[in-house]
């Protein structure tokens, strides 16, 4: 039996969380059994942990896009008992059973080493929120962006994946600009993670123009709709943008002009089926660049009794940086 966190719904058919203990058919499948340390918080969990649809197949499941374990059993060539692993998407939480549960089994194909340099806490800190700034950072990288080409808009600046962009892009010699709701609140914290500017997100919340005065080199989008149009409208000749979310809205409601007049690249990010070698290389981003003092900075430990309250803030707006979740009682 192993203590996890269920998503169900009760018999008058409302949605439920509850930690309890659970058997064999919560394990999953996968060529790897582990034993879980830490899973994290995410926006898509606190979309889990409402029984979202569009996030949770089927019910009973439980959350947890991210887990770092210890390996105990291996079928896989690639590890070996006693290995300590991270698995961030690759459906956990969504369509397979997530990381908030002491044991799991998951599969190997998508499965990484945690770089020597972090513990297991950081390596779930870092989650899926700080491999998605990752992949976001790398994708303007590898459009050869550089620190000299101008500043980079980093929108959602005070959550999990827009903390860690920031962090990255201060490490790699850039000029980060967090578009944030929580000015007055947050500012100090977005300065101190290395933004040398901080904009109200009302600045960019409206339809705009098409083309806007331009602004930006590049921009790390997690919010979407008008927020990322008038971003991609500021956006200099050749500017590269990079789309991964959606806490403004799922819409783009925008033109080709940005496109076709400032020849501007919109990148999207899906960090749940990155390929292997994708994944290898942002996690090898953030173990050259990544700060772990500031990481802690910013990183709350969640037991998993807590979590269901947790996600109901973040989904709110009412949560900043990143929360680990420890399975164990
Ligand atoms: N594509 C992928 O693979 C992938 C991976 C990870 C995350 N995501 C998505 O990326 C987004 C951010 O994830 P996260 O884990 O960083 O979430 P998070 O920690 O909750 O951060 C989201 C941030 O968005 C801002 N925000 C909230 N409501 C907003 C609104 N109505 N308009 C504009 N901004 C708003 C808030 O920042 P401020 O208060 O500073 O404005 C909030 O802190 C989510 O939509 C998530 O689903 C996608």
């Amino acid at each position: 039996m192993t203590r996890a966190l269920i998503v169900d719904r009760n018999d008058a058919g409302d949605i439920i969380t509850e930690v309890r203990e659970v058997g064999e058919e919560f394990l999953g499948e996968g060529d790897l059994l582990i034993d879980v340390a830490y899973s994290s918080l995410n926006y898509k969990d606190g979309m889990a942990l409402e029984g979202n649809p569009g996030v949770v197949r089927n019910l009973p499941v439980i959350p947890g896009i991210d887990v770092v374990g210890t390996v105990v059993e291996s079928d896989s060539g690639r590890f070996a008992p006693g290995d300590v692993v991270v698995l961030n998407g690759a459906g956990l939480g969504e369509r397979r059973h997530g990381g908030y549960t002491e044991r799991l089994r998951i599969e190997s194909a998508s499965t990484i080493q945690v770089p020597a340099l972090f513990t297991a806490e950081q390596a779930a800190a870092i989650g899926t929120a700080g491999f998605t700034a990752a992949l976001s950072v790398d994708a303007l990288l590898q459009q050869g962006l550089q620190p000299e080409d101008g500043e980079i808009l980093v929108t959602g600046a005070t959550g999990g994946v827009g903390s860690v962009a920031i962090h990255l892009l201060t490490q790699l010699g850039f000029r980060p600009v967090a578009l944030t709701g929580r000015v007055a609140e947050h500012g100090d914290y977005l300065r101190g993670l290395g933004a040398v500017e901080i904009l109200d997100r009302a600045e960019l919340a409206e339809p705009g123009r098409p083309l806007q005065q331009t602004r930006w080199a590049g921009v790390v989008d997690a919010v979407g709709s008008h927020t990322l149009v008038n971003a991609l409208a500021q956006l200099q000749w050749g500017g590269v943008a990079t789309a991964c979310g959606l806490a403004h809205g799922p819409d783009l409601p925008g033109t080709v002009l940005p496109f076709i007049l400032r020849g501007v690249h919109l990148i999207g990010i899906n960090s749940v089926d990155a390929p292997l070698a994708l994944r290898e290389r942002a996690w090898a981003l953030l173990a050259e660049q990544l700060d772990t003092s500031v990481l802690e900075g910013f990183t709350e430990v969640l037991t998993l009794e807590e979590i269901a309250a947790a996600g109901t803030a973040l989904l709110s707006g009412r949560r900043h940086g990143r929360a680990v979740v420890r399975p164990q009682a």
